[in-house]
């Protein structure tokens, strides 16, 4: 059997949760037009639809918040935040944003012109959106490795660098204002980007002279896969790492939802100061004062505190140790996955598993659905419902490369019970494949069209698979 994780903390509150009938399920599912995203939480067992704020706060982090400082402006909680992203990030000028994606609409406000490219080992959406809306080109350069399903790799988060150069030499340095790096990798399952690639992709920066800036959200985690897998590190604290890594970036943008193990919050961080100067005056415009851009004085005091959590070696060892032993039962199972798994979330080859079902009958939100109906837990799709659609430029149909259900695990909020249960639900669904059915789309909105639509069952199955 697969090693088990031993959670390196003991639970003092609880939260109940609880597991509605079989019946009410089927009818809860069904009147959320069998869209997770319009389910009530309520309504859900075990969530997993993100890891993005949903994680549950220490002792420390909750006794921080009573010594919030709500005065605004030169908090006393503003500056234990702003030296603790000085010390982890080794950058001089910290700007607070309530979330990530102020952070990213802030730096791409300032910097970006119509037209300009920014290349990224891969963008998150919100980050690739924010790109967009201010006339930019969004190109993901995701490593060669990523591609071949047999190599166990570990870094497959790390930037194509040949791709990167030849881009540059193609479109000069004066289109590209800045190039990103995105620690960990999420949209290719939470990969790690290697020091070595680091090293390398701020080397051709440095080169043509574009700025170097990371999506940092999970950078704890990289800098622990960087320890484990990467020659020479394995003596190093995950701190210094962590350091490292920063130090070859001039800018870093962060949601800290993530590893800054808090429910909210986010930052710019850069080292120049004229660059610092007109991130700070759009901040004042959009978000709030200097000293808490949007956040509370005790949020910034949890965030303060989690940042440093996050990298406590016990906990990223029970954390990745967490999301890799899930994925071993869900491949015990016979359910492919998404190998190695990153640090966050296991993802699920639905596309492998239902072969039945093409990818316009949705199989990736057909396994979500069962996973709700079946064991209460909530998932997302990311494929087909979430990439597909009708591509507005050239009327195009799409469909999504892969046809994937992320189980993205919230930080410090569910045991081994918890992940045994969901591996079993897994293997039941697993046992009854064929049974599945597609889905189709009645009702979209123009654009982000999963977290709203209304989709209805199919009746049949395609031609040619056992009909049912
Ligand atoms: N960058 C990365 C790599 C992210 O994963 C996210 C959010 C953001 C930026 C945006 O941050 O939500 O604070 O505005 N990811 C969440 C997820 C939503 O589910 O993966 P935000």
């Amino acid at each position: 059997m697969p090693k088990r994780p031993i959670e390196p903390f003991r639970i003092k509150v609880t939260e109940p949760i609880s597991l509605l009938t079989e019946e009410a399920r089927h009818q809860k599912i069904a009147e959320a037009g069998y869209n997770v995203f319009r389910l009530a939480a309520q309504d859900i067992f075990i969530d997993f639809l993100t890891d993005s704020g949903t994680g549950a706060m220490s002792q420390q982090q909750w006794a921080g918040l009573m010594i919030g400082d709500e005065s605004y402006a030169g908090s006393r909680n503003w500056f234990h935040f702003e030296k603790t992203i000085q010390d982890i990030f080794q950058k001089k000028f910290v700007i607070p944003c309530h979330q990530g994606r102020v952070a990213e609409n802030i730096f791409f406000s300032t910097i970006l012109k119509k037209g300009d490219y920014v290349p990224n080992n891969t963008h998150f959406d919100t980050t690739r959106a924010n790109t967009m809306h201010k006339g930019g080109i969004a190109v993901d350069m995701p490593c060669a490795e990523l591609r071949d399903e047999s190599s166990d790799f570990h870094f497959k988060g790390n930037f194509d660098i040949d791709r990167l150069r030849r881009f540059i030499s193609e479109h000069g340095p004066e289109k590209i204002p800045v190039v990103i790096i995105t620690v960990t990798n999420n949209s290719v399952g939470g990969l790690p980007v290697s020091m070595q690639n680091i090293s390398e992709v701020s080397a051709i920066c440095g080169e043509y002279g574009i700025p170097l800036f990371f999506d940092a959200a999970r950078y704890a985690e990289n800098a622990y896969y960087i320890k484990k897998y990467e020659p020479s590190y394995e003596d190093r604290d995950v701190m210094s790492i962590a350091q490292e890594m920063c130090g070859y970036a001039d800018g870093i943008m962060m949601s800290c939802k993530k590893d800054g193990l808090a429910n909210m919050g986010g930052f710019l961080a850069v080292n120049d100061e004229k660059l610092a100067g007109k991130l700070k005056e759009l901040l004042i415009l959009i978000e709030g004062f200097l000293t808490y851009g949007g956040l509370n004085g005790r949020d910034m005091e949890a965030i303060a505190i989690g940042l440093k959590e996050a990298l406590r070696e016990d906990y990223l060892e029970y954390r990745t140790g967490q999301i890799e032993y899930f994925g071993n039962l869900i491949q015990h199972a016979g359910c492919p996955i998404v190998t190695p798994t990153g640090g966050h979330a296991v993802f699920i080859d639905a596309g492998k598993l239902l072969s039945h079902l093409p990818s316009d009958y949705l199989p990736a939100q057909s396994f979500t659905i069962e996973l709700y109906r079946r064991g209460g837990i909530r998932a997302v799709e990311i494929g087909t419902l979430m990439f597909g659609g009708t591509d507005p430029n050239t009327g195009e149909t799409l469909i999504a490369q892969k046809e994937l259900v992320r189980l993205a695990v919230p930080r410090r909020m569910y045991t081994s019970s918890h992940i045994e249960y969901a591996a079993e639900i897994i293997a039941a669904i697993v046992k009854d494949k064929d049974k599945l059915r597609g889905y189709k789309i009645v009702q979209e909105p123009t654009y982000l069209r999963h977290f709203t639509c209304v989709l209805e069952e199919m009746t049949g199955n395609p031609a040619g698979t056992i009909a049912h």
